[in-house]
């Protein structure tokens, strides 16, 4: 990436990092992010999901629509993604407001689940307390047998989120910590302003 003459499309260069994290076999976890959230209460939240798609509609991910960080997502529907590609030293903040994806498309990402997934989907009440792992492997044996070789519905508590994303910030590790940083924000006319920053 030239950081002096930063790329006019930040998405672009997203997905041009995200392609070559995905190429060094070496990278565990390209698509892993951390989700960050503001509870209810105003306390942030943090938290591993896995990137599904991005592109410039934005970036999507799924999960349980009851669990702590839809309600966080319910109270305040903003959430920054950070990816740390360790071996590339790189880091990638994207920001931006949090909305529920179509069902349609849900479907077509659960279908496309491995069964064992499906099954775990309908299984977990996530972030709810549990008394004891028997319990949740009772629960996945009793919906396994109710389904038997036949579909597995989505649960309709579970799903996927789409954030549009308003700013992204590119960080390259260099030497004596003198780091390449550069920060950009979508503005009201839908360009994107780049401003390099000290690291
Ligand atoms: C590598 C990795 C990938 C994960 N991917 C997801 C995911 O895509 N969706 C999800 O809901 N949870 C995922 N999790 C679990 C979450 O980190 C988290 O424990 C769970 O979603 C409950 O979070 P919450 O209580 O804040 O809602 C993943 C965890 C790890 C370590």
């Amino acid at each position: 990436m030239d950081f002096e003459n930063p790329p006019v499309d930040p998405v672009e260069q997203f997905i041009r990092w995200f392609d070559e994290a995905k190429d060094r076999t070496t990278v565990p976890n390209p698509n892993a992010m951390t989700l960050a959230t503001v509870d209810p209460d105003g306390r942030p939240s943090a938290r591993i999901v896995l990137l599904k798609q991005l592109d410039h509609d934005g970036a999507v991910f799924f999960s349980n629509y009851q669990s702590d960080k839809a309600r966080a997502l319910q109270a305040h529907p903003i959430a920054t993604l950070l990816f740390h590609w360790d071996e590339l030293h790189r880091q990638v903040r994207l920001r931006g407001r949090v909305s529920r994806i179509s069902d349609a498309e849900s479907d077509a990402y659960f279908a496309s689940r491995p069964i064992g997934s499906r099954i775990g989907a309908w299984a977990s009440d996530q972030s709810q307390p549990v008394g004891s792992r028997a319990v949740l492997d009772r629960r996945y044996d009793e919906i396994a047998a109710r389904y038997g070789d036949g579909p597995v519905p989505r649960p309709r508590h579970w799903g996927g989120y789409r954030m549009t994303i308003d700013s992204i910030e590119f960080w390259q590790g260099r030497d004596n910590r003198l780091h390449d940083r550069v920060g950009y924000t979508l503005q009201s006319d839908g360009h994107w302003s780049a401003q390099r920053l000290f690291p």
